[in-house]
């Protein structure tokens, strides 16, 4: 399975650059299903495609579909997911009543990125599709949602060593006490001091093997973190930022779209000036960013939309990297 994401800040060409990147790739290869899928809260694929989409996957062409995810739809499965479990969990804590806490927890911190996450996992496990294009919310959601993995790995490597803690109390308690016992709904409940029994030890163990697959995938050769950006100043610190931060994780930025690259032949004195800022941060973008690929795509006088269009767009501006890329 390929997977290509597409970073970057708002309105840098995103979506257009990954409908057009899918439609192209579904067409020359016709024998692999495209799957690409709208993660950003504020979606326009459908605006690109000239389409009505939906959270529903729609068939574009014979091998190409797209989605617009419904991310406040997957949050809320998600937490219900998550209560659902907790509550088999902790069945002997009743007083822990979760359903309290259903309100807070929707506003907690990184619930938005724990819903873009298992709406990138449904897909890498439904297996449904060859390639998948994912076109992301703005950069700061989508590079924590790449290092999740690795910083929630951390986190439940650390609450396994306690859960281990507490079962080896537990275990000492039962060799001076006998089983430990307790009454939940006038039933006797007796709690386990085996690793392999306890429900929170099973639990965590599933949770850290679903990370680790998907940490494992993000920085997986055939992943391909794409960064969508400008010829302006403040466009490529935003795009060195990315490929700083991502690569604590462990995460490569593979390719770079210099998107609406103005190409004018002797130009008028109004845009002289952006011309100059445009040429000065293409300079430098190559001066300090060495060993990722920088692929200029010209502005166009007209946005592109609709297939076809998207299509011409891939033909005249995406193809010749993708074929000096096999060339290599
Ligand atoms: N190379 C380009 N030439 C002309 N217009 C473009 C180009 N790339 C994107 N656009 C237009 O710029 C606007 C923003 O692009 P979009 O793909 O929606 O960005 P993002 O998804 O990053 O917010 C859209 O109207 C789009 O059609
Ligand atoms: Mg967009």
């Amino acid at each position: 399975m390929e997977i290509y994401f597409f970073l970057g800040k708002g309105g840098v060409g995103k979506t257009t650059i990954s409908a057009s990147f899918a439609t192209g790739k579904s067409k020359f290869e016709k024998d692999k299903k495209v799957l690409i899928a709208s993660l950003d809260p504020a979606h326009n694929l459908g605006d690109a495609f000239d389409i009505e989409l939906s959270n529903k996957i729609k068939k574009l062409t014979e091998n190409l579909f797209a989605i617009e995810v419904d991310l406040e739809k997957m949050i809320k499965e998600y937490l219900e997911d998550l209560s659902r479990n907790l509550k088999n969990t902790y069945r002997y804590l009743t007083s822990f009543n979760l359903d309290r806490y259903f309100d807070i927890l929707r506003y907690s911190p990184g619930i938005e990125e724990y819903a873009v996450l298992e709406a990138i996992k449904k897909f890498v496990e439904s297996k449904e599709y060859e390639i998948l294009v994912f076109d992301t919310p703005p950069t700061g959601i989508t590079t924590r949602v790449l290092a999740l993995p690795k910083l929630t790995l951390l986190w439940s490597k650390r609450l396994m060593n306690i859960r281990r803690k507490i079962l080896d109390r537990r275990k000492m308690v039962e060799n001076v006490k006998g089983k430990v016992e307790t009454i939940l709904e006038d039933e006797i409940i007796t709690l386990t001091s085996d690793e392999k029994e306890d429900q929170i030890m099973i639990e965590l163990l599933k949770y850290q093997k679903e990370m680790e697959f998907l940490m494992n995938i993000f920085s997986s050769e055939n992943t391909n973190i794409n960064v969508v950006t400008m010829p302006e100043d403040l466009a490529l610190f935003e795009t060195k930022r990315i490929i700083e931060s991502l690569s604590e994780f462990n995460i490569k930025v593979k390719n770079i779209y210099l998107n609406k690259y103005l190409i004018c032949e002797n130009p008028p004195d109004v845009i002289k000036g952006k011309i100059e800022e445009q040429d000065k941060v293409i300079e430098k973008m190559r001066n300090e960013i060495k060993d990722i690929k920088i692929k200029e795509i010209p502005l166009l006088s007209k946005s592109p939309r609709g297939i076809e269009e998207l299509l011409k767009f891939y033909d005249n501006y995406i193809l010749v990297w993708e074929q000096s890329e096999t060339k290599k």
